[in-house]
């Protein structure tokens, strides 16, 4: 897609219109029609004729309270029209703001999100124009919304793509080229090297694999001052089979997905990286898979880890916050942060309490938590504070080793894991977790299957904009 600002609506060509509910006046501008079959009603649309034979989309954004969610009735809308559309499509964006503009941006351009790239006949992308008219300086958002749209599909794609391609290195391949486009620095530590710095908890996860572990260290450091504003760190496990502690088999395919935090990661830094903003960020992603075979780890084995806290094993499968553990070790020691954030699809226990609506979010930090709550409703990303109470901590006692990674109960897994993570913080005053194992990935209405959201994108760009000086 191209966008492009123009002053003015040609109305003899196609175009959008949107409509708040029950705010139908502009219509009668632009059609004879008194009474159309549509009160703006959130996410409906209908489509007229005007006098030159042209279209006119009417789209529906709905109440206020349906205004995070203006990018997906954009989205719906070209999904299932823009075949028509031929090579070009105004939008009338004089009543939008500039960020209902970006969003509707944002909106238009997921839709061009193709996931049939390992079919042998792919269908060929319409190369549309869109021509955004506003009397409004919106040369930005536009800007804004097609690098966001366009890095959210990019992610996607990762998440949804297969295990056997998508392996550890394939990531740290991934991260180099999407640094030397986007001008910032990536470095992509292998197996011989995660030996030699003792990343020694990614290397145990990985050990079942031939498709050997990876830590990728991503940096954009624009500022003169060479102090790291913000540190991300995410889980990057390519297929979690649960090791030796084995999943069952029933959605098994799924576990493709147990990068999505890694995906956030690696997007967020391309993204600020492409808007330039002025801050320091640092991206850690802590990548293996966790298979099965004679060289896996096992439960009751006790291993190290970076940090030189050593862990016992009671279920392989609570695998993401052993690569995590490695990965905050390493932003404390090195990277010194001043905000540290790690984001994960951790646990099976946040999906079963926040469901697919919000990811659950660990913090001590009040100031972090609200700031993180607004933006989450405000991109339509929300999260969900849940508790780490001191009481919780017993069962993550281990008489052989300093810590265990599971507490053999079913109670509390999300804040259980998060407490996991917090031993290997420092106490770093500005730490969050956020676990996105409910919102990374699920049903939508664009697939048969389960698949990619794109979720935290925006919710920590938006979060790092705030931070950023101008
Ligand atoms: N990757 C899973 C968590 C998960 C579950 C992600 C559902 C997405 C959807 C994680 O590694 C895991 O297996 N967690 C276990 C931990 C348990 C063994 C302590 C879980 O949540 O059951
Ligand atoms: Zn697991
Ligand atoms: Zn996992």
């Amino acid at each position: 897609m191209t966008y492009k600002h123009v002053k003015t609506l040609d109305t003899s060509k196609d175009f959008i219109l949107p409509c708040r509910k029950d705010q139908l006046d502009t219509i009668k501008e632009f059609s004879p029609i008194e009474k159309p079959d549509f009160d703006g009603s959130f996410s409906t649309y209908q489509l007229l004729y005007g006098k030159a034979g042209n279209r006119i989309y009417l789209i529906g954004l709905g109440e206020d309270k349906n205004s995070a969610q203006l990018e997906s009735t954009f989205h719906k809308l070209a999904f299932e029209t823009q075949k028509h559309w031929d090579k070009s499509i105004q939008v009338y964006a004089e009543d939008l703001t500039e960020d209902e503009t970006k969003k509707a941006v944002i909106g238009l351009e997921m839709a061009q999100y193709e996931i049939g790239e390992f079919k042998s006949k792919k269908e060929k992308p319409n190369k549309i124009t869109i021509s955004v008219s506003s009397s409004k300086a919106i040369k930005n958002s536009l800007e804004e919304g097609q690098s966001t749209g366009e890095t959210i599909n990019k992610i996607k794609a990762l998440v949804d793509a297969p295990p056997n391609i998508k392996t550890p290195q394939f990531l740290g391949k991934w991260a180099s080229k999407s640094a030397k486009n986007n001008d910032y620095k990536c470095t992509v530590l292998k197996h011989k090297e995660l030996k030699k710095q003792g990343f020694d908890a990614v290397l145990s996860v990985g050990k079942g694999s031939v498709n050997k572990p990876v830590v990728i260290i991503t940096e954009y450091t624009p500022k003169t001052n060479k102090n790291v504003d913000i540190a991300l760190v995410g889980k990057g496990i390519t297929f979690d089979s649960g090791g030796l502690s084995i999943k069952p088999s029933t959605n098994l395919h799924y576990m493709k997905s147990d990068m999505g935090g890694a995906a956030v990661v690696l997007g967020v830094v391309e993204l600020v990286a492409k808007l330039k903003l002025n801050i320091n960020i640092v991206g850690i992603v802590c990548s293996a898979e966790n298979a099965v075979d004679a060289e896996s780890y096992r439960p009751g084995d006790v291993i190290n880890s970076y940090s030189g806290k050593t862990i016992e094993i009671i279920d392989t499968d609570a695998e993401g916050r052993l690569v995590l553990a490695d990965g905050l070790s390493y932003a404390v020691k090195n990277i010194k942060p001043e905000y540290l954030i790690d984001l994960a699809t951790l646990t099976g226990s946040v999906v079963r309490t926040l469901g697919y609506e919000a990811a659950g979010m660990f913090t001590h930090n009040t100031e972090m938590a609200s700031t993180m709550s607004d933006i989450g409703y405000k991109v339509h990303e929300r999260v969900w504070q849940l508790p780490m109470f001191e009481e919780y901590k017993s069962v993550l006692h281990s008489d052989i080793a300093d810590i265990r990674n599971f507490s053999g109960t079913p109670l509390t897994g999300a804040s259980n894991a998060a407490q996991f993570l917090e031993f290997f913080t420092e106490d770093h005053k500005n730490w969050m977790h956020l676990d996105i194992a409910g919102v990374s990935f699920g049903a939508s209405p664009y697939a048969k299957m389960k698949s990619a959201s794109g979720y935290g994108i925006q919710l920590i760009t938006e979060f790092i904009k705030k931070k950023a000086s101008k």
